[in-house]
């Protein structure tokens, strides 16, 4: 289509940064600040990171019926998910044809067509251009098949996630989640029908700072015990073998672990610290003996235990690069705005085949971490973006763990060590480097960043 051409022909803007000069701008154990502040870095990374890569768009429940919509974005590209007539998912591109109007202004909903407001062309849901108003202005020679809609050529679905790509080539979409799938399926496989449902709106929140002031921070245990330090107090109170509190008690000497999972992916395994379930190791809340109550008397204790073990989160911190956060029962996904603007969107998730009681207390769990943990976050992002500005401090450091011989990589490359270091941010870089300039750094985690010293 039309739409694709203008994206191939004019998609890698001119950076200040070459791609030479930002292959050297990663040296492994930390990256330039230009990284984080320069508004030509970020439009490449628009183009060449977001959507150059399997990046996540919509859970197929938010489009569970045919003609069903949802409108998000693709770095900064307004998209609509529209799941057509004969049921196929399709990821447009919500601009208009005509003069560059998006045509879809409602976040979800169906629709078999949707009409431009500004001059009313009308394209169907599959893209098509279906009709303009008095067409002979056009004369003999218009084409509508010229004037559909924009499509991202690649849409692909892993149970349930639905991820785009213009890179056409890629391998197919499980094949480069790879390793992730082990524990986006441990995610999922808790639930009765092996899958949740995203049916409400987001939780939305905004930061001045840039995209990857998230992505770095979603496997960091490092952080827990002095960022959050209000939160960890607090639910001290209630003794201190709870959710978080191991990341106050010499982390690195339990069981956690933090991975490098490949293609930008991390995750943070918090399971083997949850020695007795997971509902009785969360956080205390307001109302849960109410809950607990109301399942032991309905179901009986076996019953109830299974049921509330499904109200918490699995115990896993699983980042899809480069914007899909799986958090405890959230959905958080990534949105950036501009190179020092950020939006965040935190989905909840309910299950079936449980009590409705589980999923009302699913939703007051849900409500617990975006209140009283992320703003811990979202400061540090504001204010390392404000730090970054110093010009004469270049560099950004994530050496943790280097020279201690306390990583493994595995045979698939997957590299595991204490759940704080940061090995599974110098492998993301390692995948920003190869999307934004064809070529890693070189960087390995077995020998260290010899070359580079
Ligand atoms: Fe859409 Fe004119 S901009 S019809």
């Amino acid at each position: 289509m039309t739409q694709l051409s203008v994206i191939r022909d004019h998609g890698s803007p001119e950076s200040t940064h070459p791609d030479e000069e930002l292959r050297r701008l990663v040296r492994g154990d930390s990256v330039h600040r230009t990284l984080y502040t320069d508004p030509s870095v970020f439009e490449k990374e628009m183009v060449r990171v977001f959507g150059g890569t399997w990046t996540y768009v919509a859970h197929e429940s938010q489009i569970p019926k045919p003609d069903d919509f949802f409108t998000t974005q693709l770095g900064v590209r307004p998209v609509i998910v529209t799941r057509d007539s004969r049921g196929q998912v399709h990821v447009l591109l919500n601009r208009c044809t005509h003069r560059g109007s998006t045509v879809c202004r409602e976040p979800s909903g169906s629709a078999k067509r949707f009409q431009c407001p500004y001059h009313a062309w009308t394209f169907a849901n599959d893209g098509r251009l279906e009709s303009v108003p008095w067409p002979k202005g056009y004369g003999s020679n218009f084409s509508y098949d010229a004037f559909g809609l924009g499509s991202v050529p690649r849409v692909e679905s892993y149970r349930q996630f639905i991820f785009a790509t213009f890179n056409m080539e890629l391998p197919p979409l499980a094949e480069h989640l790879g390793p992730a799938t082990e524990y986006l399926d441990a995610w999922l496989d808790r639930y009765p029908t092996g899958n949740v449902i995203v049916r409400s709106s987001a939780q939305k929140m905004m930061y001045r700072g840039n995209w990857k002031l998230s992505y770095d921070n979603a496997a960091d245990g490092y952080h827990p015990a002095f960022s959050h330090r209000s939160l960890l107090k607090v639910a001290a109170r209630y003794g201190d073998d709870r959710d978080m509190q191991y990341f106050a008690k010499r982390p690195d000497d339990g069981p956690l672990y933090v991975k490098y999972l490949g293609n930008g992916h991390t995750v943070v395994d918090q399971r083997p610290g949850m020695r007795e379930g997971y509902w009785k190791w969360i956080r205390p809340f307001p109302g849960m003996e109410a809950f607990e109550a109301v399942l032991r008397k309905k179901y009986g204790d076996a019953e109830a235990e299974r049921f509330l073990d499904m109200g918490p989160g699995a115990g896993l911190n699983l980042n899809i690069f480069p914007n899909l956060l799986i958090i405890g029962n959230h959905l958080q996904i990534i949105e950036p705005v501009g190179v020092d603007t950020t939006a965040l969107s935190w989905y909840g998730t309910t299950i079936e085949g449980v009590p409705e009681e589980i999923n009302t207390l699913r939703m007051r769990m849900q409500e617990d971490f975006p209140a009283f943990g992320e703003p811990d976050d979202l400061a540090n992002f504001e204010e390392a973006q404000r730090g970054m500005l110093i010009p004469e401090m270049e560099w950004i450091d994530f050496s943790r763990g280097v020279g201690t011989g306390c990583e493994k990589t595995d045979h698939l490359g997957v590299v595991t060590g204490p759940v704080t270091h940061e090995h599974h941010i110098r492998g993301y870089f390692q995948e920003w480097s190869r999307l934004m300039t064809g070529a890693t750094t070189g960087w390995s985690e077995d020998r260290g960043n010899a070359d580079e010293r």
